[in-house]
């Protein structure tokens, strides 16, 4: 069995002049994992569970874990010395480091500590997110904003830590997706799902169906496609939604499916977040042969313009994303009404938003 380490080394070894430092980044997100996965296998014993008392720049209530996630995260990445800047879900401001140690790092993460975290009363899988650039500043300076703002395509790496009935790592670094199964009696990850590949067609879809009446037309025509009676396709699908972007992805891409969070006329922009959530999983899926964007256009493609910037997201299988970006288009020329007028999500003017 080949650990992450082995590999991760393996492959820089394929690669000229290469350093070393991303073996080390990576590492360092691995010593974070494992204390979350610790904490979480043990979280109903231990005074872990529960509320922090915190908002966090989203308006969402913090969970003690998600703060244990982010220091944690944050920890790991200071002590490695390969990371002078991070943008964070539960942290309104980036943190960028002045120190000489990590201004010398070439690499700006930004992460999702812990996803789904208000299913961890219930035992449910939750996960870590994590997307790596490579800073724009010169080394050895203070990281700037610009070098977290980075469009997706421009990602060195990204990857999620799944904690379910196993607890899995998988990572792309825009060569192909692999996926690493946590050994708990040694303590490391490894290789387990190699070369993993998305099914380019799948039975179920995944999506919070209780908010139907506010979603736009095109992604209700889709849904009732999904529920018509076609044997050629499959259809019905099925239902599968556990409210864990890592989770539900993760089932995806082995099984095969689509994931959307739509905008609404309420919340045009969704609910996920462009640099934590859907950047590295759209990376992750584009890596594996599936597709990510936001009902119109790659999601990669975007240029953010702010750290906790939300984005309407569809991903998963190619041809369900392509269906469903199909009746997003329909809808939009059913409507008879030129586009950047009205808002691409919920069809309002954009001056009445
Ligand atoms: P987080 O716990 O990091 O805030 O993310 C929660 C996200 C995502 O994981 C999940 O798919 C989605 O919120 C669920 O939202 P709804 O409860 O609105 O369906
Ligand atoms: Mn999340
Ligand atoms: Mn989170």
């Amino acid at each position: 069995m080949k650990t992450l380490i082995e590999f991760i080394h393996q492959k820089q070894c394929e690669i000229p002049y290469a350093t070393g430092e991303f073996t080390q980044l990576i590492n360092d997100l691995t010593i974070a994992a494992k204390i979350v996965n610790r904490e979480l296998t043990k979280a109903g014993l231990t005074d872990i569970l529960g509320e922090s008392g915190e908002s966090n720049v989203q308006g969402e209530v913090q969970k003690k874990l998600d703060v244990f996630a982010d220091q944690h995260f944050i920890k790991a990445l200071k002590n490695g010395g390969q990371c002078c800047a991070i943008v964070s879900e539960e942290l309104d401001e980036p943190v960028i480091f002045d120190d000489e140690f990590s201004m010398k790092g070439k690499y700006v993460v930004a992460i999702d500590p812990l996803d789904g975290s208000s299913n961890i009363e219930v035992n449910v899988p939750v996960g870590s997110i994590f997307s790596v650039y490579q800073r724009i500043s010169p080394v050895g300076t203070r990281a700037t904003i610009e070098d977290l703002l980075q469009p997706g395509v421009e990602q060195h790496a990204a990857g999620y830590i799944t904690y379910g009935s196993s607890t899995m790592l998988v990572y792309t670094t825009g060569k192909g997706v692999n996926g690493f199964t946590y050994d708990p009696s040694v303590g490391l990850f490894l290789l387990s799902h190699p070369d993993m590949k998305i099914p380019e067609y799948g039975a179920m879809y995944s999506i919070n169906e209780a908010n139907y009446i506010y979603f736009p037309e095109g992604v209700k025509k889709y849904i009732n496609y999904c529920q018509e009676h076609d044997k050629s396709t499959n259809r019905p699908y099925s239902t599968r939604y556990i409210g864990s972007l890592v989770a539900d992805f993760h089932r995806n891409m082995i099984r095969g499916g689509i994931y959307i969070y739509p905008g609404t006329e309420k919340n045009p922009d969704g609910k996920l977040r462009l640099l934590y959530e859907c950047n590295p999983v759209g990376f992750i899926a584009e890596q594996a042969g599936g597709k990510a964007t936001d009902g119109f256009k790659r999601i990669l493609e975007i240029k953010p313009k702010s750290l906790h910037q939300r984005v309407p997201f569809f991903t998963g299988s190619v041809l369900m994303v392509d269906k469903a970006m199909e009746f997003m288009s329909l809808f939009l020329e059913n409507s008879g009404r030129p586009k950047g007028i009205y808002c691409d999500y919920c069809r309002k003017p954009q001056e009445q938003q």
